[in-house]
């Protein structure tokens, strides 16, 4: 399975968007980081379903949406309906997370739970056997461009070790404070989904892009190497 990219539009110029998605894809990314947040969940609030909807109408990069959301069994309908291809949901804002990973694929859609970086790691796992993808935060979510927290790469290697238990075919994303310098480091621990926002929007976005693609893609030769 190769590593993906999945830059964040948090850092965005919303203004401005059709550009910067033109850059990243480009640039040879393949997914779109979608960041809701609903001012109750978190302290923030983004964008919803009808900005989902327009970029679906737009781009063919498969839509990573994460939703920093409470209660969002009561959305699941409307963000797959808007265009999410993968539907996030924190542990930490669903009273059944198991009902929710079940609607969401009831509803065609692959699924995905985050952890904030204070929920261990065990609390993921009566849900693995049922996930596509298991989000490991790197820094408290609602804001973009903050500290990538560093006991987060102890978490990520218990990530790789209960998922290659449980469930091998479920994916591990990386979310916050990711920059080329430390994406080596996040991958070696077990992340085979990046998430980056600042690191790709702010400046050059085409080159940043191509510049992370690049540091991942230089990891994945070493361990062919290696193995
Ligand atoms: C934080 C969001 C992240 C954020 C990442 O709540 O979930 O996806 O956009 O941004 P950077 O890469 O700037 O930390
Ligand atoms: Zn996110």
């Amino acid at each position: 399975m190769s590593i993906l990219l999945a830059p964040s539009i948090l850092a965005a110029d919303f203004y401005n968007l059709q550009p910067q998605f033109e850059s990243v894809e480009a640039a040879g990314a393949t997914h779109m980081h979608l960041d809701v947040m609903d001012g109750v969940f978190v302290p923030q609030i983004t964008f919803g379903m009808p900005v989902i909807k327009s970029i679906r109408n737009h781009t063919s990069l498969n839509l990573d949406c994460h939703l920093m959301v409470q209660d969002p069994d009561r959305y699941v309908h409307d963000f797959v309906q808007a265009g999410a291809d993968i539907l996030s949901i924190h542990l930490e804002a669903a009273k059944d997370p198991g009902h929710v990973i079940t609607k969401i694929h009831e509803e065609g859609c692959r699924a995905g739970l985050a952890l904030n970086p204070g929920t261990p790691i065990e609390a993921a796992e009566p849900y693995l056997k049922d996930l596509d993808l298991l989000v490991v935060m790197s820094v408290n979510p609602g804001f973009g461009g903050q500290r990538f927290i560093p006991s987060t790469i102890t978490k990520l290697r218990e990530a790789r070790r209960i998922v290659s238990n449980i469930n091998p075919k479920v994916r591990i994303e990386v979310d916050g404070g990711i920059k080329p310098d430390n994406v080596a480091t996040v991958m070696q621990a077990g992340a085979d989904v990046i998430v980056a926002g600042s690191a790709i929007f702010a400046g050059d976005v085409r080159a940043n892009t191509e510049k992370m693609l690049g540091r991942i893609r230089e990891f994945e030769e070493k361990q062919e190497t290696a193995s």
